[in-house]
């Protein structure tokens, strides 16, 4: 049985990965998240006792916990996942992003490095670290286009420009060490266990409590959505079958103005949850101050990807919204537990000592 690292795997797609990983193969997963504001391991309860799920409370920017750990576990490979992840702290408090996502993921390549260089000639060979990344690294696209593959870096963000920066390490990390890496950049996600500050969850959530649904701008701003499933089902076919030293981008196809997702959003809750009141959710959309620096349109081609592996989303963003509220409405729990930060004790109260690593 291979062992895996999976860092951030108590955040919003690492949880998702690491639920598929232990439904869809036989890997033994070390899942190592410092558990930020944004990691849940009530996310994770699904996997909570299996045997091979464990769980380390560790920085990545700590190289002595992560040696450490590789000395104690052997991994065939990293997936690394662990961030900070939303623009609109980085623009507040970029910080933490220069830390955890520049020094974090240098740390995590020095330590899986030393570790790399000691093995067997076999294992060497065989051995992978996934870097996982977004389509934000390429900037702001026009009315038309796609990002692909080969487009230039232009990051924006404090957010974006800290990942950019983690991207040109792995690459370097490759081509003057040969670490034998693999980079994915992916368009927004959404889905289930997806911390309510990102759009989607975060207007689902206002809506029900009867809140104004703020949107940036005048709404027209674009982004390509990928339901979280179909983009752990793509980490997993890049791990197990990508070329060495290859960036594989991955998208939904399914671009949608923020106005649109918001109306969308509202359909979905006039027809599940209808207001007592009998009118929609959309009377609560409200315009606020443009985010600083907004992104205008992000667009990704997944071509490679589907002619290389195989991959091509499963869900469309039809299905994959209805999914997602549906979910919402009917995990109460998870989302009182995110909105009052009950689930920070949750470790305390429910993990089970044996299960850490
Ligand atoms: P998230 O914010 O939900 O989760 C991040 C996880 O990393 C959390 O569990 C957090 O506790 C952990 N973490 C943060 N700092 C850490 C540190 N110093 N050491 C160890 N763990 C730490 O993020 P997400 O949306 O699940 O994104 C996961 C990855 O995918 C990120 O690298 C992000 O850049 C990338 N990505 C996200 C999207 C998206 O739409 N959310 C799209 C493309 C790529
Ligand atoms: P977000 O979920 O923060 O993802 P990203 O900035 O990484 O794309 O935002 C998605 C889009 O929604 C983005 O164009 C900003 C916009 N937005 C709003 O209009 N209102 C909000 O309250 C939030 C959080 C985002």
């Amino acid at each position: 049985m291979q062992t895996l690292f999976i860092t951030g795997g108590a955040g919003f797609i690492g949880s998702a990965l690491v639920r598929l990983l232990i439904a869809e193969s036989d890997y033994r997963l070390v899942n190592i998240d410092k558990l930020t504001y944004a990691g849940n391991l009530e996310s994770l309860a699904a996997v909570a006792d299996d045997p091979r799920h464990l769980f380390s409370r560790t920085d990545i920017c700590d190289r002595a916990a992560l040696d450490a750990l590789f000395s104690r576990h052997h991994p065939a490979g990293v997936i690394h996942l662990a961030a900070e992840s939303h623009v609109d702290r980085s623009i507040h408090g970029p910080g933490d992003f220069i830390q955890t996502n520049i020094v974090g993921t240098y740390t995590l390549l020095e330590a899986s490095r030393a570790y790399w260089s000691g093995l067997a000639e076999e294992e060497k060979r065989g051995f992978r670290f996934h870097h996982v990344s977004t389509d934000e690294v390429f900037g702001s696209l026009g009315e038309t286009g796609q990002f692909s593959e080969t487009t230039a870096y232009d990051p924006r963000s404090p957010y974006s420009a800290s990942k950019a920066a983690s991207d040109h390490l792995v690459r370097a990390w490759h081509h003057t060490y040969g670490l034998p890496v693999l980079a994915t950049n992916c368009s927004n996600n959404y889905g289930p266990y997806h911390f309510p500050e990102k759009l989607i969850p975060l207007m689902l959530l206002n809506a029900l409590d009867g809140k104004p649904l703020p949107i940036y701008g005048k709404g027209d701003n674009v982004r390509d959505w990928l339901y979280v499933e179909d983009h752990a089902r793509a980490l997993k076919r890049v791990f197990e079958g990508g070329r060495v030293g290859e960036t594989y981008c991955i998208g939904g196809n399914a671009e949608r103005t923020n106005m649109q997702v918001v109306d969308t959003l509202c359909e979905l809750l006039d027809r599940f949850r209808p207001r007592a009141d009998g009118q929609s959710y959309r009377t609560q959309k409200t315009f606020v101050a443009d985010r600083p620096g907004h992104d205008r349109r992000y667009a990704i081609d997944a071509g490679k990807l589907k002619t290389e592996l195989d991959w091509s989303p499963r869900e469309s963003f039809a299905s994959g919204l209805e999914k997602t509220v549906r979910w919402y409405l009917d995990h109460p729990d998870w989302v009182s537990h995110v909105r009052s930060g009950e689930y920070q004790t949750w470790l305390e109260r429910n993990y089970a000592e044996r299960r850490t690593a």
